[in-house]
């Protein structure tokens, strides 16, 4: 039994081509889908139309990420306002622009997680964030990752959100993330997954990198117009993908541009994030950025 886990894809459309193209030769009988299917890349109706295929052609169980909330918030369509913070709202709104209806209905008929039983094998837990919350890094932090284990009885728990390959053997529980597939922070930058493999009652995982198409990503970000959309939020991306960010977040720059702002302007509330004091955290977290 071979079981692709694929975490945290964000738009990659190229990634998760790749990823599926990979997948053909591994004999694999379910894909198990762990959210965040769009974010910050542009590839929004291929990535969807991908999905639907794998959806309608395959075994596959899928959870709804915390990126899949947003569309369904007032971040999308209300405050006009906040227009002028491009860097902190405009991916949201640019995804939101390119679903459907349909795409909405989706990711809203989906559970934050599930137990998936597969003949003999174990029950695996899957979700995004944590079983219980699908913005939660429960892996991160000893009182969580606690709290989590004694709430679950499954065994085995499969997430992703924090973007990072891990693995994690507390007691009887074995806690896997795949990393992200469009979108990793491991560096250097490749697309990753994985395979579950599930043998004489129990499940061994095989984490999978694959060389990105770094090139062809940033050009579809220029033919976007993302840099126009969410100037640093695009800048910072690309970083990411170059492995030029030196360890450095997205929400580690952003969290810096409120401190800037606050300091600054004497206050500062989510998402206006004045673009100045964006601009200012970018240059001083993500050292090495070259446009
Ligand atoms: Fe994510």
């Amino acid at each position: 039994m071979n079981i692709a886990v694929i975490a945290d894809i964000h738009g990659n459309h190229l990634a998760l081509e790749a990823c599926l193209k990979y997948l053909e030769n591994q004999c694999i009988d379910a894909y198990f889908m762990l959210g965040d299917y769009l974010g910050e890349f542009p590839g929004i109706e291929r990535t969807m139309e991908l999905l639907y295929q794998l959806r309608d052609t395959k075994k596959c169980y899928f959870v709804r990420g915390n990126k899949e909330e947003y569309q369904s918030s007032e971040l999308v369509e209300k405050h006009p306002e906040w227009d002028a913070y491009p860097s902190t709202i405009g991916m949201f709104r640019f995804v939101n622009q390119h679903i459907t209806k349909a795409d909405l209905d989706f990711f809203q008929s989906l559970p934050i997680s599930m137990t998936v039983k597969m003949e003999d094998l174990p029950e695996i837990m899957l979700c995004h964030g944590s079983p219980r919350k699908n913005n939660e890094k429960f892996t991160e932090n000893e009182k969580l990752l606690k709290e989590v284990l004694e709430e679950t009885a499954e065994d085995y728990i499969l997430c992703g959100h924090t973007h990072l390959k891990k693995e994690l053997h507390v007691g009887t529980k074995h806690i896997w993330n795949p990393g992200s597939l469009g979108f990793a922070l491991d560096q250097p930058y490749t697309y990753r997954f994985m395979i579950l493999h599930g043998e004489n009652g129990a499940w061994t995982p095989e984490f999978v990198s694959l060389e990105p198409d770094v090139e062809g990503i940033v050009q579809e970000f220029r033919d976007a117009g993302l840099y126009e959309v969410a100037p640093c939020w695009t800048k910072m991306t690309e970083c990411l993908v170059r492995s030029q960010n030196h360890g450095v977040s997205h929400g580690m720059v952003l969290a810096k541009a409120i401190e800037i702002a606050k300091e600054k302007y004497g206050q500062c509330v989510w998402p206006m994030v004045p673009e100045d004091c964006f601009q200012e955290a970018f240059e001083t977290e993500m050292l090495g950025w070259k446009k």
